[in-house]
């Protein structure tokens, strides 16, 4: 099957995809919140009209005033690429969107995000990325740094005071959660009944954003942290590939082993709740090179999978 490529040493069984039902339908009923004239005033970072905003600090849990955030390397999604390295890139990918069911209360949607809102989005990310509260690399627990640079949309997640804190350790608030992300996820559930009519609806309001460079990676765990009666409903977890493809796990177990292994490509949205919402999942590698060449020719991403997780806390 064109769209489920084999990686090197791994096993892929090929999952049937079923064509998504409705689609020239929906698309020609469906109002693209992406086209709002409103996009840019609705995107505006507003803690990035006060400079000398108080910082948080960690230390003895107190805002104070040294400005953490100047001190935070800024990481940039756009870096300029030579013509030359995309002229190794894959053109004519299989774009038409269909959608298969992993297990019960996982379905994946192939392609389901076009070309041009995934450019949107990139560039939506891009623009709070840079700011206060943007990408920044998390410290877990033992000390070290996760292995990709993180921001937040609607509620801050850290991995050591999950959704506790309302700021971030570099004394950021949570960014506001984009309408049109919103929209997206509400869709894609929709969409996703059609393969299992048990997948619960939600309404949104955390997005955790991850970038993943060619070296990226994420453990198997569990995303366990939204509130009890949100786990409890088993109200999914919406996660939107752009970029890079990646080797994606989900089992039962944390034993890596064990897991199953599906490729996320650009453009593909992977919802899981109800009965899965505890699956346990992670990601073990990013694939090269692997990025469309129509995404790369209209907005410069650096090398690496962008990832968006919309949840309902
Ligand atoms: C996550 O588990 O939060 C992200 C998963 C992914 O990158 O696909
Ligand atoms: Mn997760």
């Amino acid at each position: 099957m064109a769209a489920m490529k084999g990686i090197k040493g791994m096993m892929m069984k090929p999952h049937s995809l079923i064509p998504i039902r409705n689609a020239s339908r929906s698309s020609a009923s469906f109002h693209n919140p992406w086209d709002d004239n409103s996009l840019q005033a609705s995107l505006r970072n507003p803690w990035d009209d006060n400079p000398h905003h108080d910082t948080y600090n960690p230390n003895n849990n107190t805002l104070a005033n040294a400005n953490e955030f100047n001190k935070t390397k800024r990481f940039s999604l756009i870096l300029p690429r030579s013509t030359e390295s995309l002229s190794g890139m894959k053109k004519g990918k299989n774009l038409k969107k269909s959608g298969v069911i992993l297990e019960t209360g996982v379905v994946l949607l192939k392609n389901y995000v076009s070309v041009s809102d995934q450019v949107k989005i990139v560039n939506t990310c891009q623009q709070f990325g840079m700011g206060r509260g943007g990408f920044y690399q998390p410290i877990t627990n033992n000390g070290g740094k996760m292995n990709l640079h993180m921001m937040c949309f609607g509620r801050n997640w850290d991995p050591k005071t999950k959704y506790n804190s309302k700021y971030r350790s570099d004394g950021s608030h949570a960014l506001p959660l984009p309408h049109q992300l919103i929209s997206l996820a509400e869709t894609s559930i929709k969409d996703s009944q059609a393969y299992d009519d048990r997948m619960p609806s939600m309404d949104p309001d955390i997005c955790v954003v991850n970038f993943y460079t060619s070296t990226g990676k994420l453990g198997l765990h569990q995303d366990r942290d939204e509130s009890e009666s949100s786990l409890k409903k088993g109200l999914p977890v919406v996660s939107i590939s752009i970029g890079d493809s990646a080797k994606f796990l989900y089992g039962n177990s944390r034993e890596v082993g064990k897991a199953k292994v599906v490729l996320l490509e650009s453009g593909d949205v992977l919802i899981f709740g109800g009965k899965s919402r505890l699956v346990y999942h992670g990601v073990t590698k990013i694939i090269p090179n692997s990025a469309p060449l129509s995404l790369l020719q209209q907005v410069k991403l650096r090398p690496g999978r962008l990832n968006l997780t919309l949840r309902q806390y």
